[in-house]
């Protein structure tokens, strides 16, 4: 068991992550707000509700109001949550009660989203359920739902006042869920934790195998490196834009596909290559730093196939929200285990590093 303690200006809160908090929950959560308010709610998805409902209720006196959202990321949206928010009102929230988000990066997403509408903002945890919800999502406080014209364009930051983050419900994600998930921790190590980075690469049999030790390690390194990039930075004006690392790609790629194609951290592998080749250009990495960083990526492979031409991944590129002002905003590793933001990229530096990434995903796409 680890506890990681997140301060940012407008909330302390602690992170804690081992095997067995599941079954925990109530007296946990009462430690945080000292009583269970009347009114609790658990918002899930009906998947993960008959997979852990059960152990969830387990330290419940009083089962909490499930509140359900349907796998996808198309339910992330106003709809659902105006939904939501009803379902609360006639289950006679008030003020004073507890949303519990559990489930992955959507329903602790719009889990988030919804506490902080509801009645102008009600206390919420998070219990994140899948490998990137424990290792990103959930730290943080951001929380939002799509529009028809992009992903995540309303929301706020609202922390949450604790997350648990189970390891033993990671027993029944998918592999490529896992995989996908992992990402985000070689992405974590590559932009701020060279010593994970190492662990990575010496424990990757383990680690691909769910051995709860070394799951336990990467996970508690990865929200250590958020916790510590979102406390000096928490609504994103400067530091908090490492964590973008390999993601203005990334989302180009899912975009560029229609979200269709990838999950999300296959895309931010993807956009990870791209950006070493644009840094192996500038020289902010070396040739064999470039490669052991690419040795990585794939391990934790595979990622797919890309079928799409250069030119629709940069024209996605160009509509990132993430780019402010037209600048070619880009971060860039400097060595292994730092990073930094260039203000000053070119288009066609991009288009070198998207051709490197195509390329590459020729041989090593799956
Ligand atoms: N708020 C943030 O800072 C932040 C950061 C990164 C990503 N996100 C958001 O997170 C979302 C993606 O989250 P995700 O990758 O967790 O996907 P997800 O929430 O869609 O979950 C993936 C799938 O796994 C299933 N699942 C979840 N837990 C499971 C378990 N324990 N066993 C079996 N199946 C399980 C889900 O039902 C779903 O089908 C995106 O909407 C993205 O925008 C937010
Ligand atoms: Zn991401």
């Amino acid at each position: 068991m680890q506890t990681i303690r997140v301060e940012t200006p407008s909330a302390k809160y602690e992170v804690v992550t081992g095997s067995g908090l599941l079954a925990e929950l109530a007296p946990r959560i009462e430690r945080v707000v000292r009583r269970l308010p009347r009114r609790v709610f658990v918002m899930t998805s009906p998947e993960i509700w008959a997979l852990w409902g059960k152990k969830f209720l387990q330290s419940f006196d009083e089962a909490p109001v499930a509140l359900f959202l349907p796998p996808g990321e198309q339910h992330k949206t106003l709809k659902s949550a105006e939904r939501l928010l009803r379902e609360m009102v006639r289950a006679n929230g008030d003020r004073g009660s507890l949303l519990i988000a559990f489930g992955g990066g959507i329903v602790g997403d719009v889990g988030g989203f919804v506490a902080a509408t509801f009645m102008r903002g009600i206390n919420y945890v998070q219990v994140p359920t899948t490998f990137l919800a424990q290792v990103d999502s959930s730290v943080g406080g951001k929380v939002g739902v799509n529009l028809p014209e992009g992903k995540n364009l309303v929301g706020n930051f609202l922390q949450p006042r604790a997350v648990f983050a189970d390891i033993g419900v990671l027993g029944t994600l998918p592999d490529r869920e896992l995989h996908a998930g992992l990402m985000e921790s070689v992405k974590a190590g590559f932009i701020r934790d060279r010593s994970l980075v190492r662990f990575m690469e010496e424990n990757s049999e383990e680690i691909l195998q769910r051995d709860p030790k070394a799951l336990e390690r990467v996970i508690a390194a990865s929200i250590r490196m958020k916790a510590d990039v979102v406390r000096h930075d928490e609504r994103e004006s400067g530091l908090r834009m490492i964590l973008n690392f390999g993601h203005t790609v990334g989302h180009a790629l899912e975009a560029a596909t229609r979200y269709k194609a990838m999950l999300h951290g296959e895309a931010v592998g993807w956009g990870m290559v791209a950006a070493l080749a644009l840094a192996r250009r500038r020289g902010t990495i070396t040739g064999s730093q470039m490669e052991r960083m690419e040795k990585l990526i794939y391990r934790y492979g595979p990622l797919p196939k890309l079928k799409v031409s250069a030119a629709l991944v940069m024209a996605a590129t160009g509509s990132d929200k993430k780019n402010v002002g037209g600048v070619r905003r880009f971060v860039l590793p400097l060595g292994i285990g730092e990073a930094g933001v260039v203000e000053d990229v070119t288009a066609a530096e991009v288009e070198a590093a998207v051709k490197y990434m195509l390329v590459r995903a020729r041989t090593e796409g799956k």
